[in-house]
């Protein structure tokens, strides 16, 4: 085996070219699950792991498995990914580092004339992001069995389409029961990925090795109140939506600052006003809220307390206030074997770097119910992420690939 030789140019002209599938004006990318720009992605991605040889398939859900067969088939796969779909409005690195880096990574290493005992799998995940259908991870979601396929046959999107008619209309046939993995499909699963904050850019570590992905909750929250004439109704007589809206949000704000710790994070992100119009009282409000922590009994404490709140708010504002749990995930503790992988790679390389936590999640928190997972991350500019100016840097880029490369050869020799 030769030394392992990361074709950056390449790993950069792909990131660049998956990043004009778009449906907003570069610099920003809205890639949102199985609208026609994914599935022109999806097959821009299948076409490029047939060019380099593997073996690729997909499952009911759209995960598409593109794989590297080793010398013993019939050994546990060591897999690494992550997903290409973007929020509206997002930059060009969140997830495809991992999915374009990963299948950089299997081409380098054939390339070194390494031949791996296990078969190598790189996995692209099905709609991480929950823009479409209010949450996550839906493809690791039901790999891992954390969803049953009768919770995601429940759910729609905004124009009431359901998911199970949108995977059809976008080809993928079978039941969502075949999706879930045996618990001994992977030897280990190792995720590259932009940090999404701040950290290795400030203390100049070029790594992070990730030992704990934080646990993400959200809700949807429905307020009801009364509509009226902006001229005509009288302020003690209001029941204002919109007003007992911005309370609540405060009180999410205002319960994550004062948790004790600076790990709790809160962010209402959508807020939906009817009837909305400048002279008219708003009726009805729709919020999402997203709670998470490192701190699993931390984040569920901030969500008792919240619905307290908004008991209290419900009651002296006389808005009815409905809230609604869409998920309640527990945090994951990353396996030590891998991350002893990871932290042999970047020593084997000379690259300092940093054990952290993720606060962002990813489809690695739900592999992690079936598989031994570390992630592994890489500067971002100014922690910048879901947002267009996302930026990492070439170098940075090519290192992460480099020191995943190197850990996918460990894992599976
Ligand atoms: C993933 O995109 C997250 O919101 O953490
Ligand atoms: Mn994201
Ligand atoms: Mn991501």
């Amino acid at each position: 085996m030769t030394a392992i030789a990361i074709d950056r140019a390449r790993l950069l002209s792909e990131i660049e070219a998956l990043a004009t599938i778009s449906d907003a004006a570069a610099p920003a990318v809205t890639r949102i699950v199985f609208t026609p720009t994914d599935l022109k992605a999806r097959a821009w991605l299948k076409a490029l792991c047939d060019e380099a040889g593997l073996a690729v398939r997909h499952d009911a859900i759209g995960n598409i498995f593109a794989r590297w067969i080793g010398s013993d088939p019939s050994a546990p796969v060591v897999g690494t990914g992550s997903h290409i779909d973007a929020i509206p409005n997002a930059g060009k690195y969140d997830g495809v580092v991992g999915v374009l880096g990963g299948l950089e990574a299997i081409r380098a290493l054939r390339q070194s004339g390494f031949r791996p005992r296990n078969s190598i799998e790189l996995l692209m995940f099905t709609s991480e992001e929950p823009t479409r259908f209010g949450i996550g991870c839906l493809g690791s979601r039901l790999l891992s069995g954390t969803f049953t396929p009768d919770t995601a046959r429940k759910l729609t999107d905004k124009d009431g389409s359901a998911l199970e008619d949108v995977r059809r209309s976008a080809g993928l046939g079978g039941e969502l029961e075949t999706v879930v993995l045996p618990s001994n499909y992977y030897k280990a699963f190792v995720e590259l990925h932009i940090e999404q904050g701040p950290i290795l850019e400030r203390q100049q570590i070029p790594l992070g090795v990730v030992t704990k992905i934080a646990a993400p909750a959200s809700l949807r929250v429905a307020l009801e109140g009364a509509g009226g004439h902006a001229g005509g109704v009288l302020m003690p007589d209001r029941r204002d939506a919109l007003c007992a809206a911005a309370e609540l949000i405060l009180t999410v704000e205002n319960a994550a600052r004062t948790s004790g710790a600076v790990d709790t994070v809160a962010t209402v992100g959508i807020c939906h006003v009817f009837p909305a119009a400048v002279n008219s009282i708003p009726s009805r409000v729709r919020l999402s809220v997203d709670i998470r922590d490192t701190d699993l009994a931390r984040r569920d404490a901030v969500m008792a307390a919240l619905e307290t709140a908004w008991r209290s708010i419900s009651t002296k504002r006389q808005v009815a206030i409905h809230s609604e749990l869409v998920n309640a995930d527990a945090p994951a503790d990353c396996a030590p074997a891998v991350i002893e992988a990871l932290s042999q790679s970047c020593k084997k390389h000379e690259q300092k770097f940093l054990s952290m936590v993720s606060r962002a999640y990813h489809d690695s928190l739900f592999l992690a119910r079936i598989a031994p997972v570390a992630m592994l991350f890489i500067p971002c500019h100014n922690g910048y992420s879901h947002r267009p100016d996302e930026y990492a840097s070439p170098e940075d880029v090519a290192r992460g690939t480099l020191v995943l490369a190197e850990t996918l050869a460990t894992l599976s020799a």
